[in-house]
Order: structure tokens, then C-alpha cells, then sequence
């Protein structure tokens, strides 16, 4: 992956524990990069690796580790440095949904090795909808819990992601239910 991925890890973990907790996650991986550049490309062992050392070393789940860092994700990295492309994605929480599986076309334009998630929208009502990921990447389906619910922190309309289909059980893709509460001037 993107090495812009690897540096919101470390974001994260700074923000909330600072650099010395960050070092020993560093270390603790076996992850001897000093710094990650944003536009090179890493092999995605060692965001794994990062992702489990940080479990162990803040003695939390790696659920609770992809969950902040997909919050972090949207709330902070997207926005601190895409903020224009967020905005231009959706002007609700429901809009923003719909057009997820067109937004890493777009990413693709700035990150031209990408490779993608892929979504899709089915069943959709003003509250929920049933979101649909494909992924080659194994293990990330608690992070996409932590998008939607920065998603909807983000449009200020609290969200839940709930896995009623999983690969890791046998099912062809991970999929998700979306419910979403409509803030009062919606
Ligand atoms: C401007 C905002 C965003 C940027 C720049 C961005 C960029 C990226 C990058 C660089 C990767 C790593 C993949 C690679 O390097 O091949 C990635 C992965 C991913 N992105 Fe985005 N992304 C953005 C927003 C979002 C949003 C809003 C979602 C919401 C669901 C999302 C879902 C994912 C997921 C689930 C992955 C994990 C990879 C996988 O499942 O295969 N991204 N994105």
C-alpha cells in the first residue's frame, strides 16, 4: 500500500500516545523504515505488522485498532489533505455512500498504482443501505466499521456498519448493514 496509509497509522498513534509509543510499535513490527514517503509504494506486510504491534503494545483488539485508525482515516488524513475531493463526494451521508464506488477512480488520478477496494450500494432507504466490499486484501474489514463511522461523524449523522456476510466465513464478499440516524435539520 501507499506509504500515505503507514503515516496515518503513525499520525494516529502520535496524536493519541507520542513518539516514544510509536517507536516501540515501530520496533515491536520489526519495521526499520524511518520515514514513510506518501507516494511510494509499500509492500502491505508491513501495514499488517504496524497494525499488529500497535494492538499488543496499546493492549487493545486489532478490531479496536482498525476501527480508530478508519475513523482517523476520514476524519483527519482525508480531510487534512483531500479535503476539496471529500467535499466534492457528497453533501450528505447518504450521497457520500452512493458515490463510494467511484471515489478511488478519482484517487486513482493522484495514486496511479492503487489498488482499490471496491464497493457497492444495494437496497438503499433514507436511513441504511447494504454496502458491499471487495477487497484481494485480507483482514480489513473492521476498518471499514471505522470509515462508515467517520463517515458519519464526519456529516454529523451517527453511523453503525454491521458485517451481516463475511469472506472469513465463506462468503463471497464482506458484506455490511449501514444504518444511519438523520440529524434534525436533514
Ligand atoms: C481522499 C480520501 C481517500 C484517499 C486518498 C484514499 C486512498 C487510499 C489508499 C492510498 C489506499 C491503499 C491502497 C493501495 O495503496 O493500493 C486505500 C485503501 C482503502 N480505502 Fe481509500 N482513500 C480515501 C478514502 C476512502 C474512503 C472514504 C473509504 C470509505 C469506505 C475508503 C476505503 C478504503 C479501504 C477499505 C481500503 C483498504 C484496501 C482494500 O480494502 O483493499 N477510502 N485508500
Amino acid at each position: 500500500m501507499y506509504g500515505l496509509v503507514n503515516n496515518a497509522i503513525e499520525d494516529l498513534v502520535i496524536t493519541h500516545h507520542g513518539e516514544e509509543v510509536w517507536q516501540r510499535i515501530k520496533h515491536k513490527a520489526g519495521v526499520d523504515v524511518e520515514v514513510f514517503i506518501s507516494n511510494q509504494g509499500y509492500s502491505d506486510e508491513i501495514t499488517y505488522k504496524l497494525v499488529a504491534a500497535a494492538s499488543e503494545v496499546l493492549q487493545v483488539s486489532v478490531r479496536e485498532v482498525l476501527i480508530s485508525f478508519g475513523e482517523h482515516w476520514v476524519l483527519k488524513t482525508a480531510l487534512r489533505s483531500y479535503g476539496g475531493m471529500m467535499r466534492s463526494a457528497g453533501s450528505s451521508l447518504k450521497e457520500f455512500l452512493i458515490n463510494l464506488p467511484n471515489f478511488h477512480t478519482r484517487v486513482q488520478m493522484i495514486y496511479p498504482e492503487l489498488k482499490p477496494p471496491h464497493f457497492e450500494c444495494l437496497d438503499v432507504t433514507d436511513t441504511s443501505l447494504s454496502l458491499h466490499y471487495h477487497t484481494h486484501r485480507p483482514g480489513l474489514t473492521d476498518f471499514v466499521v471505522g470509515l462508515v463511522q467517520g463517515l458519519g461523524k464526519l456529516y454529523h449523522t451517527p453511523a453503525t456498519a454491521t458485517a451481516v456476510a463475511l469472506k472469513t466465513e465463506g462468503a463471497d464478499h464482506d458484506i455490511f448493514d449501514v444504518r444511519w440516524t438523520l440529524n434534525a435539520d436533514a
